[in-house]
């Protein structure tokens, strides 16, 4: 059997995501000559009636859909969980505005849009605010007969109240639920484990030390 040492294993990817966060806020921390709340707006309107090409300044008011038009689609689009969030803002479940601020740094009218988050998250509670999804404890009780995370042992868990464990405060809603996809939450949830439940078992340690 695998002689592994998980710890080792699980401390290196530590250090290593460690490192990229590191390296990803020293790009934060570059400056930024733009005053977002004094001039966001009114350079953004500019930049409407401009023919939208050139330099954008990122601000919370800005027409996010000009480019993100897949993102945009996906509000109106009743195979996708975002349909059920239309009247939501973008910057409801999107609020790290500084965080959005740093990933828009640079960025120019035509540049590709990106097909997932890589530096910004969705905060959970975005999801449980206004009591739209209750609690965690709600959400868990909804799904207690749900079956579709069931791994090669017949072991069951509810997508709604996994262990707790440090590496499972890795998996969000976003981890499951594609928001702006038609990606069917089936596979998503299972994809969500794979990448640490490799033998599709729900443990480590009968296997590693
Ligand atoms: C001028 C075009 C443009 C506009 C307008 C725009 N974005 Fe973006 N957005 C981009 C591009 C390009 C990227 C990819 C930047 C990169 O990774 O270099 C991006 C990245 C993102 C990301 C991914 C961040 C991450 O974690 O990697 C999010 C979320 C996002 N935008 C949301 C928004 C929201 C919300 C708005 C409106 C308030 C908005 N965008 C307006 C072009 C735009
Ligand atoms: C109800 C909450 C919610 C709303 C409203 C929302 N998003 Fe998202 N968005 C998410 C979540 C959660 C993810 C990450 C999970 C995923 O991949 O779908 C995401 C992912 C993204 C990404 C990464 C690429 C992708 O498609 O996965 C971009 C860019 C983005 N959103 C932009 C937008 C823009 C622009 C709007 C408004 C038109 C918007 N979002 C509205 C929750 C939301
Ligand atoms: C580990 C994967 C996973 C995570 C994480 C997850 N979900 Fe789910 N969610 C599911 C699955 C699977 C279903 C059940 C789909 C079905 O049975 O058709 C579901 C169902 C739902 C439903 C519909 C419940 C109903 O039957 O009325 C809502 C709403 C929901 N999730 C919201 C959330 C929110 C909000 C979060 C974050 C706090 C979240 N989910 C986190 C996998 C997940
Ligand atoms: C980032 C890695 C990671 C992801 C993603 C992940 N797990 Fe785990 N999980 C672990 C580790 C590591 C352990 C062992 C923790 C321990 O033994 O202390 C574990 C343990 C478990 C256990 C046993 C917990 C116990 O106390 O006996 C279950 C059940 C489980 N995971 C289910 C899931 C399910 C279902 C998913 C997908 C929604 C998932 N995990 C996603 C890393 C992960
Ligand atoms: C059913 C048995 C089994 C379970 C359960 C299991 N593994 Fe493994 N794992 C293996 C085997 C077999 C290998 C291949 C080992 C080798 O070739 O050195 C392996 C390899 C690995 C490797 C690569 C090791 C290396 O040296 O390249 C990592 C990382 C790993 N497992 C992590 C985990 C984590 C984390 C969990 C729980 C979330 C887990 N494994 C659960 C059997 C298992």
């Amino acid at each position: 059997m695998a002689r592994a040492s998980l710890r080792k294993i699980v401390l290196a990817s530590a250090v290593a995501g460690a490192i990229a966060v590191m390296s990803l806020g020293t790009l934060g921390c570059a400056p930024r000559a733009t005053n977002l709340s004094d001039s966001g707006e009114d350079q953004q309107t500019e930049a409407d009636t401009a023919a939208m090409t050139g330099d954008f300044t990122f601000s919370a008011d800005a027409d996010c859909t000009t480019c993100h038009s897949t993102e945009g689609d996906s509000l109106s689009d009743a195979t996708m969980p975002a349909a059920n969030h239309a009247t939501q803002e973008c910057t409801t479940c999107h609020s790290d505005i500084d965080g959005l601020a740093n990933a828009h740094d640079g960025v120019q009218f035509g540049d590709k849009t990106p097909k997932r988050l890589k530096t910004t998250a969705v905060d959970t509670a975005a999801c449980f605010s206004s009591s739209c999804h209750g609690s965690q404890e709600d959400l868990a009780a909804k799904t207690e007969s749900c079956a579709i995370l069931t791994d090669a042992n017949g072991t069951v868990v509810n997508p709604h109240a996994l262990p707790e464990n440090d590496d499972h405060t890795s998996v969000d809603c976003g981890s499951c639920h594609s928001m702006h996809s038609d990606d069917a939450v089936e596979a998503t949830a299972k994809k969500a484990c794979k990448g640490c439940h490799h033998m599709d078992v729900y443990e480590c340690n009968t296997c590693h030390e």
